[in-house]
Formats: C-alpha cells, structure tokens, sequence
C-alpha cells in the first residue's frame, strides 16, 4: 500500500507521523520503505540519515535524462547508432537502511529545483515520475510512506499520482480547517484526472492537547467536517515527539513508553486493521 501524507499547510506533524508511523509499522512486522519528498529533507534528518548523497532528487534526474534519450532515439530513427541509448539505472543504490529498519529514499534541498526541470516534460508526464519509482518497489514493500512537502506543487501532486491513499494530518488549534478546501480541491482534481483510484485513508488529528476545550471543539469541527474518515486515534502533543528528531530517531526508539510512541503504535495498528 502506498500512502502520502498530506496537507500543504506547513508545521501540522507530516513529517513527524511520516518517521513515527513507519517506525511504528516496522515494530508491527511490516516491511517499509520512506520517500521523502520535502526538499527540508527532515525526514531525512528524522530518521537518522546523512542528508549527503544520493537522494530522491538523483533518481529523479537520471529517469529525466532517459527519458531525453528515449525522445532523441525517437526523433532520429535513421541516425540512432550516433545517439546515446538510455542508462540502466541502479535503484537499489537510492535505498537507505536506518537503524529501525525502515528504509528510505532520502531528500536534499536541491529536490525544490525539480519542479522547474519537470516542466520540460509533457503535462502528464511530469506528473508521473515518482508513480515509474515507486512501480520498481512496490511489491517488495508492505507499505510505502511518502513524505510531501507544504505545498500543492508538482512535487505533492507526484506523491499523489503515485499513491492509493493520502494521510491528511490536521493539527488541533484555531484554524485547524484553513487550506483544506484548496487541499480538498487538489484531492479531487488528481482523483478525477490522473488517478482514479487515490482515496482518503485518513484524517489524523495531530498535537491535541487534552486540557484546553479548544482541542475538543476542533476535533468536533474536523469530524463534522471529514465525517467518518478521521482516524480513531489522535496523536497527543507531547514533549518527547519534538525531542526524538534532534536524535536521529523515532520517539519509539527514543523513549518507548512515551504518550507519543504510544499513539502511533496504535495508529500502525489501526492502519492495518483496516
Ligand atoms: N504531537 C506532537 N507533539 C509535540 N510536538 C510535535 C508533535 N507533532 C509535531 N511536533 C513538532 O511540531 C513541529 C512541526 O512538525 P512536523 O515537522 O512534523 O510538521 P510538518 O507538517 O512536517 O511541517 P512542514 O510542513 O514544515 O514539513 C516540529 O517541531 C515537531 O517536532
Ligand atoms: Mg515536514
């Protein structure tokens, strides 16, 4: 199963569920491979691994640079012995082990580029490179977790193409729901034109703070809002879940018997249940 996590407002626990959840699914048995798809690379960074190095934006140029070869080969049938033919490319080199067995395809900065060199492809195509990425891994994987960005840009909208369901955090504050008719909007424009099949896995409620009524009141709005597609579990605000990434670990590596670890295990739990 592939999922994306996704909401184009920035700060709302992605990347923090992206490093726990996997985590979390691992320790239930699973196999789990992370693309991060931020070009902050926290994920990254989250999970243990040097930012150096070959990294999703990499991959991304070496399937680009093919692709030209393939067009040139194309446009010159009669001169093709004089033209370069495209490159076997060696995805296992892009996967990172990480101590809790996660693996990763890591980000760097650089991948903030990537929407400008995509434009060079077709309008379809240029949403499709990261669907041919991740066809190469998905059997391998139980699940595959995408980290996107906060934004609505070519970069989210690849990780939408190539997935089956989208995680949507939502954090429990004031204006919890702003953004999320235009996230809404670029849900159904990608469901109804590139792919039919993405569907909303969940809406998890992220940093909820049991002591102030507000947190209560956002999770009613959220509910009432998103109905039965809001994930029984929420993700509590807690202290240890900020702390873990300084590490390079999860929170359940980190302090295992933390509110925080405690949620996205049953979060992992949830997930497979369903
Ligand atoms: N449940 C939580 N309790 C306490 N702190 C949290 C919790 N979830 C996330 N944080 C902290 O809030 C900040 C934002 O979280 P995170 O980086 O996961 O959000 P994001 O949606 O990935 O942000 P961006 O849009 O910039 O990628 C981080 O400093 C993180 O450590
Ligand atoms: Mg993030």
């Amino acid at each position: 199963m592939i999922v994306s996590i996704f909401n184009q407002k920035g700060g709302v626990g992605k990347t923090t569920s992206v490093v726990n959840l996997s985590v979390a699914l691992v320790k239930e048995g699973k196999k789990v491979l992370v693309i991060d798809m931020d070009p902050q690379a926290n994920t990254t960074t989250g999970l243990g691994v040097d930012k150096e190095g070959d990294s999703v934006y990499d991959l991304f140029n070496e399937i680009l640079e093919n692709k030209e070869k393939e067009i040139e080969l194309e446009e010159n049938e009669e001169d093709k012995d004089n033209k370069e033919a495209p490159k076997k490319i060696d995805f296992s080199k892009y996967i990172n082990k990480t101590d809790s067995g996660v693996l990763l395809i890591k980000s760097e900065s650089s991948l903030s580029g990537l929407e400008v060199e995509l434009v060079s492809l077709d309008p379809v195509s240029r949403t499709e490179v990261l669907k041919e990425i991740v066809e190469r891994f998905e059997e391998e994987y139980d699940f595959v977790l995408i980290d996107c960005p906060p934004s609505l840009g070519l970069l989210s909208i690849n990780a939408l193409v190539a997935s089956d369901s989208i995680i949507i955090p939502i954090q429990t504050e004031y204006y919890a729901l702003e953004g999320v008719s235009e996230l809404m909007n670029t849900y159904k424009l990608v469901k109804d034109s590139l792919n039919k099949k993405l569907e909303i896995e969940g809406v998890l409620l992220t940093m909820f703070d049991k002591r102030t009524n507000l947190s209560y009141e956002v999770v009613e709005e959220v509910k009432s809002y998103f109905k039965n597609k809001v994930f029984k579990t929420m993700i509590p605000r807690n202290v240890r879940l900020a702390e873990a990434p300084s590490y390079g670990k999860s929170v359940i590596e980190y302090e295992e018997r933390s509110k925080g670890a405690t949620a996205y295990k049953m979060l992992a739990q949830e997930l497979i249940g369903d």
